[in-house]
This record gives structure tokens, sequence and C-alpha cells, in this order.
């Protein structure tokens, strides 16, 4: 028997059967009292797991679409852009920017590395006459499992006048992020990660500095235009027809989150994170990023090459219905990746370990059955004795 697909990517992830059943409510008028009510409430909420007390917008749309609002609402054609990539997605940041128009600047790391923060600082040192306006920087590169210090980041440009714009779509509420307390300018972030809601949703939250800003940028926008979603949200609407059955299920996942705590559910992340690194080590395989940078959200795992990552994602894909990521350009068939952001459980992922095992073993890899599981075990049951 098959039975449910284990869905461990890093995005979309699993839903709450809560959150299903929250979605299947009748939809209501998006211009009424109910509506309002719902907006109101699901917006402050997404505001304190960004603990931020500034603005926040949602628009019915994949993450992608928030990157390209950040973008539209706070450049004009021709701005200097700063854009710091780790990997495919801070590419895809960088992309959009210059297909508004900007002047973008590439500061590439090598994928599986993190961006560094005083490389970001001497760049910004030279910027005398301050005509850099915006640094672009993903929290979370999904692509390599590497998380950036936002922090340090944010530390790194200093009184240096460009927003910091972060794309915190798979590392919100999986990673610590302060956006407020750090200084951040910009956050995107999506619904079908940490939030444990279906693609559909994605949030921008904006600093008071970013709206200024935004009454003098000139990109075209017309959909994300920030003004007229600011002028609907008074009023408890969205300027166009809501997606309004994700709104219930974003409720009911605020109120998951909320029972859990936002400090325990980063700390789960990272149990997930170590756990993971520490059992996929003890298979003899190899992590593509180092520990201190590592992802909460989901562990890329080097390929053994004589067998490649697509064979091991296959295997576990027919044999015990477990779905894992494949690696994006580059590393198509170098890495897998394991997701373990939202609604996983520390079972499923003892479960997928003890599968992995098995598929390795069947195409021919050198492991022990038990040698990873057993140290997955070992970190589950030194927690248990700890009393987390
Ligand atoms: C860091 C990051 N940025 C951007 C995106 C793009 O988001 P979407 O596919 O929801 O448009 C993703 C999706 O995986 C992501 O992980």
């Amino acid at each position: 028997m098959k039975g449910d697909q284990y869905l461990l990517l890093p995005g979309p992830t699993p839903i709450p059967e809560r959150v299903i059943r929250a979605m299947s409510k009748p939809v209501v008028n998006h211009r009424g009292s109910e509506f309002k009510q719902l907006l109101t409430e699901v917006t402050e909420g997404v505001k304190r797991v960004y603990r931020t007390n500034q603005h926040l917008l949602i628009y019915p749309a994949s993450g992608t679409g928030a990157l390209e609002a950040a973008v539209v609402n706070f450049l004009s054609p021709g701005d200097k852009v700063l854009a710091v990539s780790i990997g495919v997605f801070g590419d895809r940041f960088a992309k959009i920017a210059a297909e508004f128009g900007a002047q973008v600047e590439k500061m590439d790391f090598a994928w599986g590395e993190a961006a560094d923060p005083q490389r970001i600082k001497e760049r910004l040192d030279q910027d005398v006459n301050r005509e850099i306006k915006a640094i672009l920087v993903t929290h979370n590169e999904t692509s390599t499992g590497v998380f950036n210090d936002m922090q340090a980041i944010s530390a790194a440009r200093g009184d240096h006048p460009a927003l910091l714009m972060v794309d915190a779509i798979s590392g919100l509420a999986v990673l610590d992020l302060k956006m407020d307390e750090w200084n951040l300018d910009v956050v995107v972030s999506g619904s079908q990660k940490a939030f444990m809601i279906p693609p559909g949703l994605c949030f921008m939250a904006f600093s008071e500095r970013a709206l200024q800003r935004h009454k003098e940028a000139k990109m075209p926008r017309f959909y994300w235009d920030i003004s007229s979603g600011l002028k609907y949200l008074e009023k408890g609407q969205n300027p166009y027809t809501p997606a309004v059955s994700l709104y219930y299920g974003l409720s009911e996942a605020l109120q998951m989150m909320q029972e859990e705590g936002l400090d325990n559910i980063i700390e789960r992340h990272r149990g997930y994170r170590d756990m993971v690194r520490t059992s996929v080590r003890a298979m003899g395989l190899k992590l593509l990023a180092r520990d201190e940078n590592a992802s909460h959200a989901l562990t890329a795992v080097v390929a053994p090459e004589e067998i490649g990552a697509n064979k091991i994602r296959k295997y576990m894909l027919d044999q015990f219905n477990i779905v894992l990521a494949g690696g994006q350009q580059s590393l198509d068939n170098v890495i897998f990746r394991i997701g373990h952001l939202g609604y996983v459980r520390e079972l499923d992922l003892l479960a997928a370990l003890a599968a992995l095992e098995i598929t390795l073993q069947k195409l021919g890899w050198d492991v022990q059955l038990g040698a990873g599981v057993s140290k997955a075990q070992e970190f589950l049951l030194n927690k248990a004795k700890k009393g987390e």
C-alpha cells in the first residue's frame, strides 16, 4: 500500500487537516464586514510572524509576485541596485529588477556558500555618492539550503541609505527574522512554506522608510501598487478580488502558529536540520552547506556521483511515495533536497531517513542499514532526555 504521499519538498509543504477544513467554508463577500474582520486579523497575525509593526500587504500570487511587487514599488528605472546572490532565487530577484530597468550590479557567491557581510560593507563603503538605492538579498536560499545572516548584512549596510530588500519566502518562521529590530525595509514571503497553507498567497512587509521611497519610485506598476493596497486595507478590503478561501486557511494556520509559539517553531526547525544532517552524514553522504549557514528549512545532500541524485529521488518516490526535491540548474542530478519546513513531524523525517538508507543500499551505495537512522534516533532520544 502506498498510502499518502510524504511531501518533503522545501515548499509546497504538507497542509494540516485543520487548515484544509477551514478552507472549505463558504466564500463570503470580499467587500463585506466578515471579510473585513478576517483581513484585519490575518494581516496583524502575519505581521507578528514578521516581528514588525510597520506595513504589510497580502497578494493573491506565488512568492515571485511579491518579489516583483518589491521591485516595482520602491525603485525607478535606472536605479542602481546591488543584488547579492547565493543561488537560483537570488538570481531571480536580480533578474526581475533588471527586467524593470534597474541597473543591477550582481554580487555572486559560490552556490553552497552564504553571502559575506564584509564584502557587502566594502562595496557600500565605496559608494561614496550613495548611488545604490537598494540591496537585494535572499534570507534562505532554497536552491542550496543555505541561509544568509540578515542581521549581519543589515549591520554591514550601516548608515548607507539603500533599502534592504529581503526574499524571506522560505526563511520566514523557520529561521529567526526580526524585521523591525534588524532594520529590514522590504521583506517578502509566501504561503506555501512555513505558513502551512497551499500556494497562492504572498506577503510583502515594508518599512515606513520604504513607504516614503515609494512615493518617488517610478517603475511601472498597477496590480502590485501598494498605494491602492494600503488605501483599500484601511477599508478592510483588497483592491481586487482576494483568494478568500486561502485567507481562511491562513487564519487557522496563524492560530496553530500562535499555539506553538514562534520561538518554538524556529527551534523545532533547527532540530530538524540538526537531526537530518547528522543522520545523512552517518550514511556517508556529503552536505552542500556548511554547518554555520545550513538552513533550517531544507537540507541539500550531495548524491554519490556514481548514482546521481535523480535516481535516488525516483526510487524514493516509486518505492516509498516520498517526494524529495532535485537540484536546480547546475545542481541538477548533483544534489537532492530534503524539505523539512512547515507541517512536518520528526516521525516523517525518521521514516524518510530509513527509506533513504534502503534506497542507497539498493542503488549500490555502501551503507549499513541503521547507520543514519540510529543517529537520528539518538538525536531524538537526547532531546527527549533534555525535556525539550
Ligand atoms: C527563496 C525563494 N524565493 C522565491 C521563490 C519563488 O516563489 P514562488 O515559486 O512561490 O513564486 C521561492 C520558491 O521556492 C523561494 O524558495
